[in-house]
């Protein structure tokens, strides 16, 4: 069967990259290949993930190509070299360029740790984003796949997923909890829901 092959964007410890790795392993990706991870950090444990997974890497690294547009060429060649059709950004915390996200249009998601549009933007990631849900207050939070376009965390929206905050959290038992009941979960799905959708276009 005809599969569309998948890069995951990751500059972290990739609990997202292992979360579409053990989903493709046990079958639930069928319509995606994963064919590269790449990384803006050499020190990235997701890169050992891939490496574990048998799976092609690529570094762009942020501090031996500190300029952005340079860096983004160096993805961009690497992702057309391994006949990319979907971009998987994945804990990946550098802003994509207008020019990077047209040229992947409707073909990069992004997983987000808080129900879009509260707590996201440019500043928000990471734990910064538990952070500011708990000085907020707010007893729901969650977890959003989107397409990623020109403007920081505001493409259309794929999937989300609500989780409680619970009394005594700090932005760290937060952030485990929304990985492990949320973004784990609606990011392998979303890869294979989108994969399926690319696939049913080209058979059109
Ligand atoms: C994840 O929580 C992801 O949603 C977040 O960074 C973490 C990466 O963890 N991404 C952002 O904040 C992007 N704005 P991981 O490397 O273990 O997947």
């Amino acid at each position: 069967m005809n599969k569309v092959r998948v890069a995951v964007l990751c500059s972290g410890g990739g609990t997202n990259l292992q979360a579409i790795i053990d989903r493709a392993a046990a079958g639930g990706i069928p319509s995606g290949e994963l064919a590269l991870v790449v990384s803006d950090n050499a020190g990235a444990y997701a890169l050992e993930r891939a490496r574990a997974a048998h799976i092609a890497t690529f570094v762009a690294d942020k501090k031996s190509i500190p300029d952005r547009a340079q860096r983004e060429q160096a993805i961009l060649g690497a992702l057309e070299a391994h006949g990319i059709g979907l971009v998987v950004l994945a804990g990946f915390m550098t802003i994509l360029s207008e020019a990077f996200t047209r040229r992947y249009g409707m073909r990069i998601i992004n997983v987000h740790p808080s129900l879009i549009p509260s707590f996201c933007g440019p500043g928000f990631y990471g734990l910064k984003v538990h952070e500011a849900a708990l000085a907020r207050g707010v007893k729901v939070t969650g977890a959003t796949v989107h397409f990623v376009n020109e403007v920081c965390d505001g493409g259309p929206i794929i999937a989300q997923k609500a989780v409680n905050v619970e009394e005594g959290d700090t932005p760290e038992t937060l952030q485990k909890r929304v990985m492990r009941e949320a973004e784990w979960v609606i990011l392998p799905q979303a890869v294979e829901t989108v994969c399926a959708h690319i696939l049913s276009e080209q058979k059109e």
